[in-house]
């Protein structure tokens, strides 16, 4: 599987953790189109850890759901999912648990790619807890990539090693469509924050066929569930949905969507924004101007059609800030007679033309995002 775009869905994990169940994953389905999740993009119902029985089936060696959480087994969660236009995605892990202690896949590849096709799965994320010592890091995620291709499904690998092994230099290579690269995210505007400052140098190897995922979005859940922390405010919120966007990753949703709230499915369902991180050029945004150690930048990205975005960061304490960014830093001199029109993202409202500079007062730990076309 060769994604295009960064993958978009909902994954378990940020508000559910172990509890997971067959009713909660219909009830979210539901929700994924109902409250028109799925129309703007987010395809991927994903189930994290968890959701196995702790041994393998005596006989068959095979990883078995847990019969309290899926009654049903797991080929009716699937069947449920795709009935409703959404692709259905399993976790597994490198190691021989999983990292809450559950079966993991070492030594068992080919079987357990054998049981996510026979489930219906469209997606494994697969992680890296409980890897024995002298076991090769890139061989484990090169054997499930060879099993899931060899399985009779088209089911794409989602590696989760947490950017060890420099994992941005060969991931491509084993296959996978997407690979985490970072330790994991909590809900709090430092966590996503330094996650995001950590990949500054990485988001170069981020590209169609092979995204770099920054961890499950925490927008929207108000520091409920499993990786509640301190919480966001709603400006943060949409500072991390803006830096998602911006950098092209995967936008997995992690909030309990069933009882998602406004202010979020609006956020999560801007279409300027999320034309932005799907653009099929998936370049990497460049620096236009980095200040106090990457705390107040502005990226620009390079879109598709001649578009461009543009976004500055405030992460600091000042509100109000007064960021000023001349033109010629994005490769547009004075001298050249141009200047760019901008939309801003967030309104929508049309902004004119600005010539020579951008000068914008933002947020503490908030931001300014626009798409700009070049004209003049
Ligand atoms: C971590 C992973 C998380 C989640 C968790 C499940 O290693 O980074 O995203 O999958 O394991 O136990």
């Amino acid at each position: 599987m060769f994604p295009k775009k960064p993958p978009m869905g909902f994954n378990t994990w940020n508000t559910f953790a172990e509890n997971i169940s067959d009713e909660m994953i219909r009830a979210t389905a539901d929700a994924m189109v109902e409250k028109g999740l799925l129309a703007a993009g987010y395809e991927y119902l994903v189930i994290d850890d968890c959701w196995s029985e702790r041994q393998r089936d005596k006989i068959t060696d095979k990883i078995i759901p847990d019969a309290k959480k899926f009654p049903n087994g797991m080929k009716a969660v699937s069947d449920y999912v795709h009935s409703k236009g959404l692709k259905f995605g399993m976790y597994s892990c490198a190691g021989v648990r999983t990292c809450a202690d559950y079966p993991g896949s070492f030594g068992h590849e080919y079987l357990d790619a054998e049981t996510f096709a026979e489930y219906g799965a469209d997606f494994l994320k697969y992680d890296y807890c409980y890897k024995p010592k002298d076991a090769d890091g890139p061989l484990l995620y090169r054997r499930m990539s060879m099993a899931l291709r060899s399985c009779g499904r088209d089911i794409m690998l989602s590696a989760c090693n947490w950017g060890c092994d420099d994992v941005h230099k060969w991931i491509r290579s084993t296959g996978a469509g997407m690979y985490r690269s970072t330790g994991d995210i909590n809900d709090s505007f430092v966590s996503f924050r330094d996650i995001f400052l950590s990949q500054l140098d990485n988001y170069v190897y981020s590209a169609p066929g092979c995204f770099n995922d920054i961890d499950m979005l925490t927008v929207g859940m108000r520091n409920r569930g499993n990786v509640a922390a301190s919480g966001c405010t709603d400006e943060e919120y949409r500072t991390e949905f803006a830096l998602w966007c911006m950098f092209s990753a995967p936008l997995m949703l992690g909030c309990d969507v069933r009882n998602i709230d406004d202010v979020t499915l609006r956020l999560v369902t801007n279409p300027l924004m999320l034309r932005v991180n799907q653009d099929e050029e998936a370049r990497p945004p460049f620096f236009a101007l980095r200040e106090h150690n990457d705390l107040c930048n502005v990226y620009v990205k390079v879109m598709s059609n001649n578009e461009l975005a543009v976004l500055f960061t405030n992460f600091t304490e000042d509100d109000g800030r007064s960021m000023w960014m001349p033109l010629e830093n994005i490769g547009i001199p004075v001298t050249a007679g141009k200047g760019l029109h901008l939309t801003d993202v967030y309104t929508g409202e049309d902004l004119g033309v600005h010539k020579e500079y951008l000068r914008f007062s933002v947020p503490a730990h908030g931001t300014r995002m626009f798409i700009a076309k070049i004209e003049g």
